[in-house]
């Protein structure tokens, strides 16, 4: 990873978090983005740029994505950790629940996805790692909203796989299971987060597809907690 140009959107999240503690010592010259650029410039990454982006706004993907280029000549990955939970039964969901699950964890996944492979296909090179989760892939009662948002994510995310393979980009998808981050601290589901997955479990696998050697591609990736999480 020495040099090479990480974009981490959702790095002041637990995953995103945990892949930024990964990817420093490796070298990798960070860009991280998050909406709350007080809690970017905490981190304190030396020498990362922090660039304040609120992914469902596309005007500020692109802005996020120029910058990177702009400074640091190039993109080499794209960690897509940003997203939230909305976690309630189908007839208490409103409107406004669901578009802003649409919005975060579909929409705004993709304009990162679409703006990074944008400078990616120049390069003719690439990796985007998809931060989707296991709710991509099942369903779970009180997770309508969620689960149309990330099956949705999972589908944009396979069709770009496809086309973006004749650019030299590779795109993997993560299905963690649930992971103990601040995702679940206003949630209200009866879930012991003990047995979750750590955050830095969830950032060995992302490092580990990204050093996966160059004429191979990690398709999808699955990772579950061994305990049942339901109290
Ligand atoms: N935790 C789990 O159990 C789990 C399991 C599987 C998959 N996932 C998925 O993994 C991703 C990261 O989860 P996490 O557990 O790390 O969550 P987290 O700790 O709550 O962090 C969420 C991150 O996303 C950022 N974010 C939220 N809305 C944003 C927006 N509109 N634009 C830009 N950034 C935004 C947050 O920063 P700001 O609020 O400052 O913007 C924060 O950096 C999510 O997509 C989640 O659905 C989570």
């Amino acid at each position: 990873m020495q040099d090479k140009v990480v974009v981490v959107v959702g790095a002041t999240g637990g995953i995103g978090r945990a892949v930024v503690q990964r990817l420093q010592p490796l070298g990798a010259k960070l860009v991280l983005a998050a909406r709350r650029g007080e809690r970017l410039q905490a981190l304190g990454v030396p020498g990362a740029l922090c660039i304040p982006t609120d992914i469902t706004v596309p005007a500020q993907v692109e802005q996020l994505m120029s910058q990177a280029v702009h400074t640091l000549g190039r993109i080499d990955v794209l960690v897509n950790a940003a997203g939230a939970g909305v976690f309630k039964s189908w007839d208490k969901l409103t409107p406004e629940d669901l578009a802003s699950q649409l919005a975060v964890n579909l929409q705004g996944n993709f304009y990162a996805m679409q703006a990074a492979a944008q400078v990616m296909k120049t390069q003719r090179s690439g990796h985007i790692c998809n931060v989707i989760g296991i709710l991509g892939k099942h369903t779970m009662p009180l997770a309508a909203a969620y689960c149309a948002s990330k099956f949705g994510a999972v589908g944009a995310t396979k069709v770009l796989a496809d086309e973006l393979r004749r650019y030299n980009i590779k795109v993997t998808l993560f299905y963690f299971g649930g992971v103990d981050t601040p995702f679940w601290d206003n949630i209200t589901l009866k879930v012991d987060r003990s047995k979750m997955l750590r955050p830095e479990t969830a950032a060995d696998a992302i490092v580990y597809a990204l050093q996966v050697e160059p004429a191979a591609v990690p398709m999808e990736v699955n990772i579950q907690p061994e305990s049942h999480l339901f109290i």
